[in-house]
Protein backbone atom coordinates (compact mmCIF):
# COMPACT_ATOMS: atom_id res chain seq x y z
CA UNK A 1 0.00 0.00 0.00
CA UNK A 2 1.62 3.35 -1.17
CA UNK A 3 0.05 6.60 -1.02
CA UNK A 4 -2.34 8.03 -0.62
CA UNK A 5 -3.56 5.11 1.39
CA UNK A 6 -0.48 4.75 3.54
CA UNK A 7 0.59 8.26 5.43
CA UNK A 8 3.59 8.04 7.92
CA UNK A 9 3.14 11.48 9.07
CA UNK A 10 0.05 9.72 10.95
CA UNK A 11 2.76 8.31 13.16
CA UNK A 12 4.07 11.73 14.28
CA UNK A 13 0.56 13.55 14.60
CA UNK A 14 0.63 14.44 18.49
CA UNK A 15 3.08 14.31 20.99
CA UNK A 16 1.36 11.57 22.82
CA UNK A 17 1.31 9.71 19.69
CA UNK A 18 4.98 10.04 19.17
CA UNK A 19 5.70 9.07 22.74
CA UNK A 20 3.54 5.84 23.10
CA UNK A 21 5.38 4.72 19.52
CA UNK A 22 8.84 4.87 20.96
CA UNK A 23 11.30 2.42 20.29
CA UNK A 24 14.13 3.82 22.57
CA UNK A 25 14.45 4.67 26.11
CA UNK A 26 16.87 6.12 28.92
CA UNK A 27 16.43 5.15 31.78
CA UNK A 28 18.73 5.94 34.73
CA UNK A 29 20.13 2.29 35.24
CA UNK A 30 21.54 2.75 31.59
CA UNK A 31 24.50 5.54 32.50
CA UNK A 32 27.47 5.10 34.34
CA UNK A 33 29.12 8.48 36.02
CA UNK A 34 32.41 8.54 35.00
CA UNK A 35 34.13 10.68 38.96
CA UNK A 36 37.46 12.41 39.10
CA UNK A 37 39.27 12.14 42.68
CA UNK A 38 41.81 13.44 43.40
CA UNK A 39 44.47 12.76 46.37
CA UNK A 40 45.71 16.34 47.19
CA UNK A 41 41.85 17.90 47.73
CA UNK A 42 40.91 18.62 50.88
CA UNK A 43 37.49 18.34 52.07
CA UNK A 44 35.25 21.22 50.40
CA UNK A 45 37.38 21.37 47.67
CA UNK A 46 36.66 20.32 43.80
CA UNK A 47 38.76 21.72 40.79
CA UNK A 48 36.53 23.04 38.20
CA UNK A 49 37.91 21.17 34.64
CA UNK A 50 38.78 24.24 32.31
CA UNK A 51 38.36 21.77 29.03
CA UNK A 52 34.79 20.25 30.15
CA UNK A 53 32.66 22.85 31.68
CA UNK A 54 30.86 21.80 33.97
CA UNK A 55 32.85 18.69 35.56
CA UNK A 56 35.06 18.75 38.47
CA UNK A 57 37.92 17.08 40.06
CA UNK A 58 36.43 15.98 43.98
CA UNK A 59 38.02 15.34 47.08
CA UNK A 60 37.49 11.83 48.91
CA UNK A 61 34.67 13.78 50.77
CA UNK A 62 33.32 15.79 47.87
CA UNK A 63 32.95 12.55 45.47
CA UNK A 64 31.31 10.54 47.79
CA UNK A 65 28.74 13.38 48.74
CA UNK A 66 28.39 13.67 45.12
CA UNK A 67 27.91 10.09 44.68
CA UNK A 68 24.85 10.34 47.44
CA UNK A 69 23.25 13.06 45.94
CA UNK A 70 23.20 11.41 42.22
CA UNK A 71 22.26 8.24 43.88
CA UNK A 72 19.32 9.65 45.20
CA UNK A 73 18.48 11.04 42.11
CA UNK A 74 18.81 7.50 40.73
CA UNK A 75 22.24 6.79 40.03
CA UNK A 76 22.71 3.41 40.01
CA UNK A 77 26.74 3.16 39.00
CA UNK A 78 30.09 4.90 39.06
CA UNK A 79 33.40 4.70 37.47
CA UNK A 80 36.54 5.94 39.17
CA UNK A 81 39.21 7.45 38.20
CA UNK A 82 42.03 8.53 40.45
CA UNK A 83 44.45 11.11 40.21
CA UNK A 84 47.81 10.38 42.68
CA UNK A 85 50.04 12.66 44.73
CA UNK A 86 52.68 11.12 43.20
CA UNK A 87 53.91 9.50 40.19
CA UNK A 88 56.52 7.12 39.22
CA UNK A 89 58.05 4.60 36.55
CA UNK A 90 55.56 1.91 36.97
CA UNK A 91 52.49 3.76 38.55
CA UNK A 92 52.59 2.62 42.14
CA UNK A 93 50.12 4.40 43.66
CA UNK A 94 47.73 2.33 41.40
CA UNK A 95 47.87 -0.50 43.11
CA UNK A 96 48.77 0.62 46.44
CA UNK A 97 45.77 -0.72 49.26
CA UNK A 98 46.04 3.25 50.83
CA UNK A 99 45.68 4.77 47.17
CA UNK A 100 43.06 7.32 46.21
CA UNK A 101 40.34 4.73 44.46
CA UNK A 102 41.25 2.13 46.59
CA UNK A 103 39.98 4.12 49.23
CA UNK A 104 36.91 5.74 47.85
CA UNK A 105 35.51 2.01 46.60
CA UNK A 106 35.70 1.21 50.49
CA UNK A 107 34.15 4.86 51.71
CA UNK A 108 31.31 4.03 48.59
CA UNK A 109 30.22 0.36 49.25
CA UNK A 110 29.74 1.46 53.14
CA UNK A 111 28.13 4.40 52.63
CA UNK A 112 26.16 3.87 49.28
CA UNK A 113 24.42 1.11 47.35
CA UNK A 114 25.83 2.00 43.88
CA UNK A 115 27.66 -0.45 41.90
CA UNK A 116 31.51 0.60 41.81
CA UNK A 117 33.64 0.24 38.43
CA UNK A 118 36.78 1.09 38.38
CA UNK A 119 39.23 2.02 36.22
CA UNK A 120 42.33 -0.13 35.70
CA UNK A 121 44.83 1.62 33.82
CA UNK A 122 48.27 3.27 34.58
CA UNK A 123 48.33 6.57 32.79
CA UNK A 124 47.10 8.61 35.69
CA UNK A 125 49.89 7.11 37.94
CA UNK A 126 53.46 6.81 35.54
CA UNK A 127 55.81 9.45 35.14
CA UNK A 128 55.50 9.26 31.42
CA UNK A 129 51.75 8.91 31.16
CA UNK A 130 51.51 5.98 29.06
CA UNK A 131 49.57 2.95 30.01
CA UNK A 132 51.99 0.34 30.33
CA UNK A 133 55.39 0.22 31.70
CA UNK A 134 58.54 1.46 29.32
CA UNK A 135 61.23 0.83 28.83
CA UNK A 136 63.54 2.50 25.47
CA UNK A 137 61.19 4.33 24.23
CA UNK A 138 58.69 1.45 24.37
CA UNK A 139 55.23 0.17 26.09
CA UNK A 140 56.03 -3.23 26.85
CA UNK A 141 53.07 -5.64 26.96
CA UNK A 142 53.77 -8.79 29.14
CA UNK A 143 55.84 -6.51 31.75
CA UNK A 144 52.14 -4.69 32.19
CA UNK A 145 50.48 -7.40 32.73
CA UNK A 146 51.84 -7.52 36.77
CA UNK A 147 50.41 -4.28 36.98
CA UNK A 148 47.81 -4.42 35.85
CA UNK A 149 46.55 -7.02 37.12
CA UNK A 150 48.17 -6.01 40.60
CA UNK A 151 46.09 -2.90 40.06
CA UNK A 152 42.57 -4.83 39.69
CA UNK A 153 43.45 -7.10 42.55
CA UNK A 154 43.93 -3.78 44.86
CA UNK A 155 40.18 -2.56 43.36
CA UNK A 156 38.98 -5.86 43.85
CA UNK A 157 40.18 -6.38 47.66
CA UNK A 158 38.76 -2.99 48.30
CA UNK A 159 35.47 -3.92 47.11
CA UNK A 160 34.82 -2.94 43.83
CA UNK A 161 31.91 -4.94 41.49
CA UNK A 162 33.48 -4.16 38.46
CA UNK A 163 37.12 -4.17 37.37
CA UNK A 164 37.78 -1.76 33.89
CA UNK A 165 40.86 -2.30 32.04
CA UNK A 166 41.23 0.67 29.73
CA UNK A 167 44.91 -0.06 28.86
CA UNK A 168 44.90 -1.96 26.12
CA UNK A 169 47.67 -4.54 26.62
CA UNK A 170 46.90 -7.60 24.78
CA UNK A 171 45.98 -10.97 27.18
CA UNK A 172 45.55 -7.90 30.05
CA UNK A 173 41.63 -9.67 30.42
CA UNK A 174 42.90 -13.27 31.28
CA UNK A 175 46.02 -11.86 33.39
CA UNK A 176 43.36 -10.05 35.53
CA UNK A 177 41.21 -13.16 35.11
CA UNK A 178 43.53 -15.05 36.64
CA UNK A 179 44.57 -13.08 39.34
CA UNK A 180 41.38 -12.78 40.70
CA UNK A 181 40.47 -16.24 40.52
CA UNK A 182 43.23 -17.36 42.54
CA UNK A 183 42.53 -14.45 45.26
CA UNK A 184 39.31 -15.63 45.61
CA UNK A 185 37.62 -12.66 43.85
CA UNK A 186 35.65 -15.06 41.44
CA UNK A 187 32.55 -13.13 41.53
CA UNK A 188 34.43 -9.72 40.66
CA UNK A 189 33.12 -8.76 37.03
CA UNK A 190 36.03 -7.74 34.35
CA UNK A 191 34.49 -4.92 32.02
CA UNK A 192 36.52 -4.72 29.26
CA UNK A 193 37.54 -1.58 27.24
CA UNK A 194 37.33 -3.98 24.22
CA UNK A 195 37.66 -1.91 21.24
CA UNK A 196 39.35 1.39 21.92
CA UNK A 197 40.09 3.37 19.74
CA UNK A 198 43.19 6.02 19.59
CA UNK A 199 41.15 9.00 19.92
CA UNK A 200 41.22 12.42 19.44
CA UNK A 201 38.03 12.83 21.56
CA UNK A 202 40.10 12.22 24.83
CA UNK A 203 42.20 15.25 24.75
CA UNK A 204 39.80 17.14 27.71
CA UNK A 205 40.02 13.66 29.64
CA UNK A 206 43.51 13.41 29.66
CA UNK A 207 44.07 17.55 30.58
CA UNK A 208 41.37 16.32 33.03
CA UNK A 209 43.56 13.59 34.65
CA UNK A 210 46.80 14.68 33.70
CA UNK A 211 47.02 11.94 31.73
CA UNK A 212 48.86 12.90 28.12
CA UNK A 213 51.77 10.80 27.25
CA UNK A 214 55.11 12.87 28.03
CA UNK A 215 56.51 11.47 24.63
CA UNK A 216 54.77 9.80 21.34
CA UNK A 217 50.73 8.92 21.71
CA UNK A 218 48.78 5.94 22.11
CA UNK A 219 48.42 4.03 18.66
CA UNK A 220 50.64 1.53 18.48
CA UNK A 221 47.95 -0.08 21.69
CA UNK A 222 44.86 1.81 21.21
CA UNK A 223 43.18 0.67 18.08
CA UNK A 224 43.18 2.41 14.77
CA UNK A 225 39.73 4.40 13.51
CA UNK A 226 39.94 2.51 10.07
CA UNK A 227 40.04 -1.15 10.46
CA UNK A 228 36.56 -2.37 12.00
CA UNK A 229 37.12 -5.47 11.68
CA UNK A 230 39.62 -5.85 14.17
CA UNK A 231 36.95 -4.56 17.03
CA UNK A 232 35.43 -7.97 15.98
CA UNK A 233 38.59 -9.67 16.84
CA UNK A 234 39.70 -7.35 20.17
CA UNK A 235 35.93 -8.27 21.40
CA UNK A 236 36.12 -12.02 20.58
CA UNK A 237 39.36 -12.00 22.20
CA UNK A 238 38.51 -10.43 25.35
CA UNK A 239 35.20 -12.59 25.72
CA UNK A 240 37.41 -16.02 25.26
CA UNK A 241 40.08 -13.90 28.15
CA UNK A 242 36.98 -13.39 30.48
CA UNK A 243 35.08 -10.10 29.81
CA UNK A 244 32.04 -9.99 31.45
CA UNK A 245 30.88 -6.40 30.17
CA UNK A 246 32.51 -5.45 26.94
CA UNK A 247 32.84 -1.85 25.88
CA UNK A 248 33.19 0.52 22.70
CA UNK A 249 34.49 3.77 23.55
CA UNK A 250 34.35 6.21 22.51
CA UNK A 251 30.92 6.05 21.43
CA UNK A 252 29.37 8.78 18.86
CA UNK A 253 31.88 8.14 15.88
CA UNK A 254 31.76 4.55 16.26
CA UNK A 255 28.20 3.75 17.03
CA UNK A 256 28.37 1.29 13.88
CA UNK A 257 31.25 -1.00 15.89
CA UNK A 258 28.65 -0.37 19.28
CA UNK A 259 26.15 -1.75 16.57
CA UNK A 260 28.00 -4.95 14.77
CA UNK A 261 29.50 -6.01 18.39
CA UNK A 262 26.35 -5.70 20.11
CA UNK A 263 24.65 -7.57 17.30
CA UNK A 264 27.38 -10.21 16.58
CA UNK A 265 28.33 -10.86 20.50
CA UNK A 266 24.92 -10.56 22.54
CA UNK A 267 26.69 -9.57 25.41
CA UNK A 268 26.60 -7.18 27.74
CA UNK A 269 27.84 -3.80 26.05
CA UNK A 270 28.73 -0.56 27.17
CA UNK A 271 29.94 2.60 25.22
CA UNK A 272 31.97 5.71 26.60
CA UNK A 273 30.60 9.03 26.13
CA UNK A 274 34.18 10.18 26.36
CA UNK A 275 35.23 13.98 27.44
CA UNK A 276 35.66 15.02 23.33
CA UNK A 277 31.80 14.47 22.89
CA UNK A 278 30.99 16.07 25.72
CA UNK A 279 33.05 19.23 25.69
CA UNK A 280 32.13 19.57 22.27
CA UNK A 281 28.04 19.24 22.87
CA UNK A 282 28.71 21.82 25.71
CA UNK A 283 30.88 24.00 23.81
CA UNK A 284 27.94 24.33 20.49
CA UNK A 285 25.38 24.70 23.28
CA UNK A 286 27.34 27.44 24.73
CA UNK A 287 28.00 29.57 21.59
CA UNK A 288 24.54 29.16 20.75
CA UNK A 289 24.55 27.10 17.72
CA UNK A 290 22.38 24.19 19.15
CA UNK A 291 20.20 23.39 22.24
CA UNK A 292 20.26 21.00 24.63
CA UNK A 293 18.13 18.54 22.79
CA UNK A 294 20.93 17.80 21.17
CA UNK A 295 22.59 15.73 24.28
CA UNK A 296 19.45 13.73 24.38
CA UNK A 297 19.85 13.35 20.61
CA UNK A 298 22.77 11.81 20.90
CA UNK A 299 22.59 9.74 24.23
CA UNK A 300 19.77 7.74 21.94
CA UNK A 301 22.01 7.65 19.26
CA UNK A 302 24.08 5.47 21.55
CA UNK A 303 21.19 3.72 23.24
CA UNK A 304 19.77 2.91 19.80
CA UNK A 305 22.71 1.79 18.13
CA UNK A 306 23.07 -0.99 21.00
CA UNK A 307 24.50 0.04 24.20
CA UNK A 308 22.93 -1.13 27.13
CA UNK A 309 25.26 1.20 29.36
CA UNK A 310 26.33 4.88 28.64
CA UNK A 311 29.27 5.73 30.61
CA UNK A 312 28.57 9.73 30.22
CA UNK A 313 29.53 12.90 32.06
CA UNK A 314 25.98 14.01 30.99
CA UNK A 315 24.85 11.42 33.66
CA UNK A 316 24.15 14.16 36.44
CA UNK A 317 22.01 16.62 34.09
CA UNK A 318 19.97 13.45 32.45
CA UNK A 319 19.35 12.36 36.75
CA UNK A 320 18.64 16.21 37.85
CA UNK A 321 15.77 15.97 34.91
CA UNK A 322 18.20 18.90 32.55
CA UNK A 323 17.54 17.12 29.86
CA UNK A 324 13.92 15.83 29.23
CA UNK A 325 13.48 14.94 25.60
CA UNK A 326 10.77 17.06 23.88
CA UNK A 327 10.94 15.29 20.62
C1 LIG B 1 43.16 5.95 29.74
C2 LIG B 1 41.77 6.41 29.60
C3 LIG B 1 41.33 7.34 28.69
C4 LIG B 1 39.99 7.56 28.91
C5 LIG B 1 39.62 6.72 29.95
N1 LIG B 1 40.73 6.01 30.36
C6 LIG B 1 41.96 8.11 27.63
C7 LIG B 1 43.26 7.84 27.07
O1 LIG B 1 43.47 6.80 26.45
O2 LIG B 1 44.12 8.72 27.24
C8 LIG B 1 39.17 8.55 28.14
C9 LIG B 1 38.01 9.10 28.79
C10 LIG B 1 37.43 10.30 28.17
O3 LIG B 1 37.99 10.91 27.23
O4 LIG B 1 36.37 10.68 28.64
N2 LIG B 1 43.36 4.65 30.02
ZN1 LIG C 1 45.62 4.47 30.35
Amino acid sequence: MIFPFRRMRRLRKTPQIRKILRETTLNPEDFIYPLFIQEELEKGDKKHIETMPGQYRYSLEDAVEEAKRLEDLGLCSVLLFGLPKEKDEVGSMAFHPEGIVQQAIRRLKEETDLVVITDVCLCQYTSHGHCGVVEGGQILNDESLHYLSETALSHARAGADIVAPSDMMDGRVAAIRETLDQNGFEDTLIMSYAAKYASSFYAPFRDAVCSAPAFGDRRTYQMSPYTPSEALKEVELDIEEGADIIMVKPALAYLDIIKMVKDDFQMPTAAYQVSGEYSMLIAGIDAGYITMDAIYESLLSIKRSGADLIISHFTPLFLEGQLDSCF
